[in-house]
């Protein structure tokens, strides 16, 4: 066999290889790739837009992330759920389980509605000191704090829908009893009561809850997870409020380079975000078990995308992470995007980090290391040299289930994502006025719902403050999920492209250098 011949054998045996030409002002690569990109609506997980390496339910409808709780070497994910429609309905909290936040078992739907309403938002902790009183020492229980909506008081015209409730498990969350005294703490008059955080605060040595009323969090503390006391508000007159606030966080972290700790608080909003529709906001400041205060002025976004929201951290992630999952939807079309046996997914997981940049607080957002294991490479080129208008042009069969990563200089650079169907999504870092947009405009199907592609999404990225830029974008089924300079932006939407994406195509109108420039496939999960 020629040695030519003898590597396309191989690469083929390895599922790929690739060759590159330079036609006019095209530098050209091809991964040629046995594998295709082949939908079945007849089997669960290969449906049209199924996500391969996101979270999903099996079924029907979910929204928010809740009761994210790490315990004997498992990270516990239940969410709102609605098993009976795909659209938002009686809820639920359906439950997952993974060892590597990668890899997900579905388990036992949770929680059901009962007399005193559905189940809505919450978070879960192991009382390990059973301070509850509702295990044993020798078998703590976990428990969950969610909110209560009762659909009859709704109905009747009341205000007061929201109360708290709670529920253990004696059995590492399988199965749940419902807290015989419930509702936990009541609600008399607020509208918007909802979402209730809580965690072990190490410093006072007492249970500590974030909640949200409307415009404004409140905080509570317990010593035994059962009678809470409120504390303090926090919020009227501070951050954004162009709509209701939603699933409060609140947690310690260590500020990078420095031996300081702060305390972040995130709060989703609705409508409101600066691309319109759900946002998740976040403060930086201190807590000192009872109240939390910043000197922060402006709104700051965990996201700059339209799909991140309602996202929380794990309690007791091992080494101390602070490990982010968010739904990856909007309110705006969540419930019309067009998916047919199941209704959105969830981001990838992600560790949070904070860093000084410019004398301000920044939230930074790296996906979990873990998702290296289903990395496979494809194509590597350590670096291309671009005249101006000249463009590289990558041919992929499978960039719809890819991680493409590299350096480029802080100068104007456009990435267009395409099919054979000329559909495109274009990500443009505009280096003059240091913005970057996502344009979805023509990426596939967009007509389900006006406010999915009505305009292009901008964001400034003044933090990015190096004479390169790092790129990383996870492209699955029906996401784009971008993080720029190891996440101090992080830009997560949602796509429906009618063909998979094949061609991947990088300019500038300046001379640019692209480095390290990688494409890895990223194995399925299901
Ligand atoms: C956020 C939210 C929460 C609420 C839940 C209901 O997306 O509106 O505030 O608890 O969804 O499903």
């Amino acid at each position: 066999m020629k040695i030519a011949n003898k590597i396309i054998f191989f690469s083929l045996l390895i599922g790929f290889f690739t060759c590159n030409s330079i036609i006019g002002q095209t530098i050209n690569f091809s991964i040629f790739s046995n594998e295709k990109l082949t939908a079945d609506s007849s089997k669960i997980y290969k449906e049209p837009f199924r996500p391969q390496f996101h979270f999903s339910p099996e079924k029907k409808w979910m929204n928010d992330p809740n009761g994210m709780v790490f315990y004997k070497g498992i990270y516990h994910l239940f969410y709102q759920y609605y098993p009976e429609g795909i659209v938002w309905g009686p809820m639920h909290w359906g439950h997952a389980t993974s060892t590597d936040l990668v890899h997900w078992k579905h388990r036992k739907i949770a929680l059901f509605p009962d007399k005193l309403g559905y189940i809505f938002s919450g978070s879960a902790v192991m009382d390990i000191n059973n301070t509850s009183g509702l295990g044993t020492l020798i078998n703590p229980p976990m428990v969950a704090i969610f909110t209560y909506h009762n659909m009859e008081i709704e109905k009747a015209g009341g205000i007061n829908t929201q109360t708290q409730g709670l529920a253990y498990s004696l059995d590492e969350g399988e199965t749940w009893t419902k807290y015989e005294g419930n509702p936990i703490i009541d609600n008399k008059d607020l509208k918007d009561f909802r979402d209730p955080k809580m965690f072990w605060n190490s410093e006072t040595k007492i249970w500590n809850m974030a909640l949200v009323a409307g415009d404004h969090a409140q905080f509570y503390t317990s010593k035994n997870l059962i009678h809470w006391k409120k504390e303090s508000d926090f919020g009227k007159e501070i951050g954004a409020h162009g709509g209701v606030w939603e699933c409060p966080d609140l947690f310690k972290i260590k500020v990078e380079n420095s031996k300081k700790e702060k305390w972040v608080l995130l709060i989703s909003i609705n409508p409101g975000a600066p691309n319109g529709g759900s946002g998740t906001q976040y403060f930086v400041g201190d807590f000192d078990g009872k109240s939390f205060k910043t000197n922060q002025k402006e709104p700051k976004w965990i996201d700059q995308g339209t799909d991140n929201y309602a996202g929380v951290t794990y309690n007791d992630a091992p080494e101390n992470k602070i490990i982010f999952i968010g739904w990856m939807s909007n309110w705006n079309y969540a419930r019309n995007t067009p998916t047919t046996q199941w209704r959105s997914a969830m981001t990838l997981p992600r560790e949070l980090s904070l860093v000084k940049i410019k004398g301000d607080f920044v939230l930074k957002s790296k996906v979990i290391d873990q998702i290296k294991k289903q990395s496979i490479p494809q194509f590597s080129k350590e670096q291309i040299v671009l005249k101006p208008n000249q463009k590289v042009a990558v041919d992929y069969e499978i960039l719809n289930q890819s991680e493409i990563q590299f350096k480029a200089k802080s100068k104007n650079l456009k990435l267009v994502f395409s099919n054979v169907v000329n559909d495109s999504l274009v990500l443009d870092y505009d280096a003059k006025s240091k913005t970057v947009s996502i344009d979805r405009r023509h990426s596939g199907i967009v007509n389900f719902e006006e406010s999915f592609a009505s305009k292009i999404h901008k964001t400034d990225v003044k933090n990015l403050v190096s004479e390169t830029t790092d790129f990383r974008i996870f492209l699955d089924w029906s996401s784009i999920e971008v993080f720029l300079d190891e996440g101090i932006y992080s830009f997560t939407e949602q796509i429906f492209p009618t063909q998979p994406y094949t061609k991947l195509s990088i300019q500038s109108d300046e001379s640019q250098e692209i480095s390290n420039l990688e494409i890895n496939k990223i194995k399925g999960i299901w």
